[in-house]
This record gives C-alpha cells, sequence and structure tokens, in this order.
C-alpha cells in the first residue's frame, strides 16, 4: 500500500505548482558557484509509491489544468465543460494533426516523437517547418517528458544549498510560464506550423476530422468564436501533455531498481555512482538525482548555467557570424536582454530518455553521449577538440558567446580543470555513465 505521506507529498508538491512567485530584479552579478551534491535519498521500497504519487500528482494538476489556466478559460454558458479525459482525448489528436499547420505536413508529434520520449526523430534535431517546409529551426528540439514537474521561471531562487539564482519555466530559456502558453509558439511561428494568428488556428480546427468531437466538448457554438475555439484548443494540448502515461511514465530500468524490482548491473552502478560522485562526473549537481516530494527523481534541477557549449556550423541561423543564440539573455527571451551577467544561460535538461536523442545541447552541436561526456572531460584540457579557430589559428574557446562575455561560464567539476591536469573521468568510467544513462530511458518492461 502507498502511504499517506506520499499522497500528502503530491498534494505539496501541488501547492508549490499553483503557488505564483514574484519577480524581483536583481542588480549583483550572479554568483553561481555550483552546489554540493545532496545523495540521491529515495528509499528503495517494495512497492512503486513514487510512481504513484507522481501518478496522484498528474491526476490532480490535470485537474488544477482544467480549472485553473488563466487565459485559457472557455466561458461556456448553459453548456457542459469538457472532462479532462475528453479534453485529453481532443488534445492527443490535435498532437498528432499536421492539418493544422500551414504546410500540412508539420504536427507537433512530427517534431515531438512518441517513440523518442516525445524528443525528435533521428536526422530532426533540429527540424524544419514554414509554409514550404524550407525554414529552419534554431533550437534542438526537446523531450516533452517531465516537464510536469517544471517550476514557474523565478529570477532569484535559493536552491538547497543556498545558492541563488535563475530557475525554471518552459523551453530552453524559460520564457513561457505554462503549457497552453506554449502551444502558441510553434502554431504561430512562421518556422514552424506558421500559422498567421489565432484565427488560422480556430479555422483549422473548424475544418478538422475530429471537428465534430470538438463541437460535442464545448458545445455547438464553439466555432462562431474564433478566440474560443483557439483557446479550448491550446487547454486540450495542455491536457493530452498530463497525460502520465505518455508524459511521465517513470518506466525506466532505473525507476524499476528504484521500486526494489530490479537490481542495477554492476556498470549501471558503477555509472550511478560516478554520475553523483562530486569528484567525478558531479552531473547530479545539476542533473538532480534526488527525489523530491515523493516521486521520483527529475534528473535536473531546472536551473539555469552556461556551460561554454561550442557554435553548431550546422544551424542556418549561425550562418550570420553575428548572430548569437545567449538563452536568458536573448534575442528569443525578451526580459534580460543587455543582462550580461544571464548571457549564455540556459536551462538544465532532463537525464531522462537522453539515450533516445540523437542532437545534445540547445543548439544540438553534439550527435551523440560520447561526445557530450568528453565535452565536459576535455572542454578546459583539450578545447582544440569542440571549438572552432581564430583566423590566426589560435582556438576560439568559446566561440558561441560573443567577444567579451566567455566570464559567465561554469567552472564547477569536472568542468574545473587546468591545462596539464588529469580529466575527471578515464574512458572506462565515461562508458559506466553512459550505461547508467541508458538505464534511465523509459519503457522498460521487466522481467
Ligand atoms: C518544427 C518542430 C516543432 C514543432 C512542430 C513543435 N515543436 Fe515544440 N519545440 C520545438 C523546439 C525547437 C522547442 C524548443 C524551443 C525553445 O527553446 O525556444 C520546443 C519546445 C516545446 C516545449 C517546451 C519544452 C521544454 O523543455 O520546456 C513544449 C511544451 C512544446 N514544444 C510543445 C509543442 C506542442 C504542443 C506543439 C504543437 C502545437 C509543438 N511543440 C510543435 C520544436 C517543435
Ligand atoms: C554545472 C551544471 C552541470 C553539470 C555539472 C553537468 N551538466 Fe549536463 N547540462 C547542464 C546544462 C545547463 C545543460 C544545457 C546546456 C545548453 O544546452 O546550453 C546540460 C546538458 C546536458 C546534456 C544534453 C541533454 C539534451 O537533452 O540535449 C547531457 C547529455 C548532459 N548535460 C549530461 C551531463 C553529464 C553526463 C554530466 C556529468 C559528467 C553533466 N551533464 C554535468 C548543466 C550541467
Amino acid at each position: 500500500m502507498c502511504q499517506c505521506n506520499t499522497i500528502v507529498s503530491a498534494m505539496s508538491y501541488l501547492a508549490f505548482r499553483r503557488f505564483r512567485f514574484t519577480h524581483r530584479s536583481q542588480s549583483s552579478a550572479i554568483l553561481h558557484a555550483r552546489r554540493r551534491f545532496i545523495g540521491i535519498v529515495v528509499p528503495r521500497s517494495s512497492t512503486p509509491c513514487g510512481a504513484i504519487a507522481a501518478r496522484v500528482a498528474g491526476v490532480l494538476l490535470s485537474i488544477v489544468a482544467v480549472t485553473n489556466t488563466a487565459g485559457a478559460q472557455v466561458p461556456n454558458p448553459g453548456r457542459r465543460e469538457p472532462s479532462s479525459a475528453e479534453l485529453a482525448q481532443l488534445g492527443r489528436l490535435m498532437f498528432f494533426d499536421p492539418s493544422l499547420s500551414a504546410s500540412g505536413k508539420l504536427a507537433c508529434g512530427t517534431c515531438h516523437d512518441p517513440r523518442y520520449a516525445y524528443g525528435p526523430p533521428p536526422g530532426k534535431g533540429i527540424a524544419r517547418g514554414g509554409a514550404t517546409m524550407a525554414l529552419s529551426g534554431t533550437r534542438a528540439v526537446p523531450s516533452l517528458r517531465y516537464l510536469h514537474r517544471f517550476p514557474q521561471f523565478k529570477e532569484q531562487y535559493r536552491f538547497v544549498d543556498g545558492d541563488v539564482g535563475p530557475v525554471g519555466g518552459l523551453t530552453w530559456d524559460g520564457r513561457v510560464g505554462s503549457l497552453h502558453e506554449q502551444a502558441e509558439i510553434p502554431l504561430l511561428a512562421a518556422n514552424e506550423m506558421a500559422n498567421a494568428g489565432s484565427e488560422e488556428v480556430a479555422a483549422r480546427l473548424g475544418k478538422a476530422a475530429y471537428a465534430a468531437q470538438f463541437r460535442a466538448a464545448f458545445g455547438d457554438d464553439i466555432f462562431k468564436d474564433a478566440q474560443q475555439a483557439y483557446a479550448a484548443g491550446l487547454r486540450a494540448l495542455e491536457a493530452f501533455q498530463q497525460v502520465p502515461e505518455e508524459f511521465f511514465p517513470y518506466s525506466s530500468r532505473y525507476d524499476a531498481f528504484l521500486r526494489g524490482s530490479l537490481e542495477l548491473t554492476p556498470q549501471e552502478e558503477r555509472g550511478v555512482q560516478l554520475f553523483k560522485d562530486p569528484a567525478k562526473g558531479n552531473c547530479a549537481s545539476c542533473h538532480l538525482g534526488v527525489s523530491r516530494a515523493g516521486a521520483p527523481p527529475p534528473f535536473t534541477d531546472f536551473d539555469f548555467v552556461n556551460v561554454g557549449v561550442p557554435r553548431n556550423p550546422r544551424l542556418a541561423a549561425n550562418g550570420d557570424p553575428g548572430y548569437y543564440d545567449l538563452g536568458l539573455c536573448g534575442p528569443l527571451r525578451q526580459d534580460f536582454i543587455g543582462r550580461r551577467e544571464y548571457c549564455g544561460f540556459f536551462r538544465s535538461p532532463t537525464m531522462r530518455n537522453v539515450a533516445t536523442r540523437t542532437v545534445y545541447f540547445h543548439n544540438g552541436v553534439f550527435t551523440s553521449l560520447r561526445d557530450v561526456l568528453h565535452f565536459y572531460n576535455e572542454r578546459d584540457l583539450h578545447p582544440e577538440k569542440f571549438y572552432s579557430r581564430n583566423t590566426d589559428g589560435s582556438v576560439h574557446k568559446f566561440d558561441d558567446l560573443p567577444p567579451a562575455y566567455p566570464d559567465n561560464v561554469d567552472h564547477d567539476p569536472p568542468l574545473d580543470r587546468k591545462p596539464g591536469d588529469d580529466p575527471a573521468l578515464s574512458e572506462e568510467e565515461i562508458d559506466d555513465i553512459i550505461v547508467f544513462l541508458k538505464a534511465l530511458t523509459d519503457g522498460y518492461a521487466g522481467p
């Protein structure tokens, strides 16, 4: 049986989710010294309490979303409100419907493919879109799994170790506060689904194969008011993205291990220790491996760090040498433009399902986990392996930051090495960490 405290934890997690942080301005530069690793504290139990708690939280969250999605509310006088199950079912149909795009070829599910944990299929990590599918994206398509744990963006969040810095929000730069607001970006972006505005989305919905289901759920008049139809569509997409089995199944080998139903292999065991060890991978200091509020570890703390990711020459936008994607300080995010202390900061992604990805980091510069591990291990020992060259042949370290910005780059282990030092990890240890990361892929069917 699941303990009461798990339910209570799920409830308190919800309370946390519903709390709106106040926004305070910050004048001092960020001192973003990394926090110490706080060990994995999930007790191994013989019952799937964590998963149950997560599901309870998820179900409750869906209810919260239905009742609390300000801006996406549809007044529906005299008519019935759709249930969350109905909403989610409509959202599922929309999510996989390419007729909602100007090209007729692009659905949410084209870029966020359920076979790859709602991340990009191979070869589509930087996606193309637009009315004729000729425009390239500027960022790697993220997985949509485990976003239910994201906190609202806060500029000065006090982490458990007392460290203060920005946290949370959706997208690589945290500029979006909810799933229904987020859905507007791809629906309307010229290089994605390329609708001219909310009316065009509503018109496409009115012609969709499931338009009758929309009428049944929201009332016969729903398409008479484009804004109501649009808002209803956003709510449906949000509800679908909160379906636990699809978006937070907690079904990896590692989850099975936490529930006590399997032993890790010795190599997986070594991998998780190296992932946690502050003197080795130190990965968990950002990709948090600790259970929170009764739910299994999210493998991210949603904080923002500049790890000095190299420029990706394959990105079309980078053909312009003056173009820089600086994350928190713009250009996509607008409220911190000019705040140099935030430039190059991107939100730490979850490590769950990371082995299903074929592009890594916000700009998709790396195409294998091994390359990512080598980068963490050798960024400061052999920068020539990762960065481009200046015209005089010298290495252009941190080449995706404009000149005079690199003082923001993180130097916590394993990114704390000086030339001549030993790397934090051996090749065998890198293998072990990769094997552990593969144990975070959902869909483990059990023995
Ligand atoms: C052309 C490919 C493409 C399509 C189509 C697309 N997305 Fe995305 N999605 C992306 C990219 C790229 C990002 C990262 C955006 C950023 O960081 O600014 C993203 C980010 C997101 C996020 C935030 C994830 C996070 O980690 O915070 C959500 C949620 C999301 N998309 C949902 C949707 C929904 C819903 C649809 C359909 C209405 C959709 N996407 C259609 C490419 C796509
Ligand atoms: C100081 C904080 C920090 C540490 C330590 C850290 N990471 Fe990261 N990690 C990040 C951030 C931030 C990003 C996103 C950076 C970006 O895209 O600009 C990231 C991205 C990644 C990605 C790409 C995931 C994706 O979806 O594209 C992988 C894989 C990864 N880290 C693995 C690791 C491993 C393994 C370790 C330990 C060897 C580690 N990280 C240590 C902060 C950290």
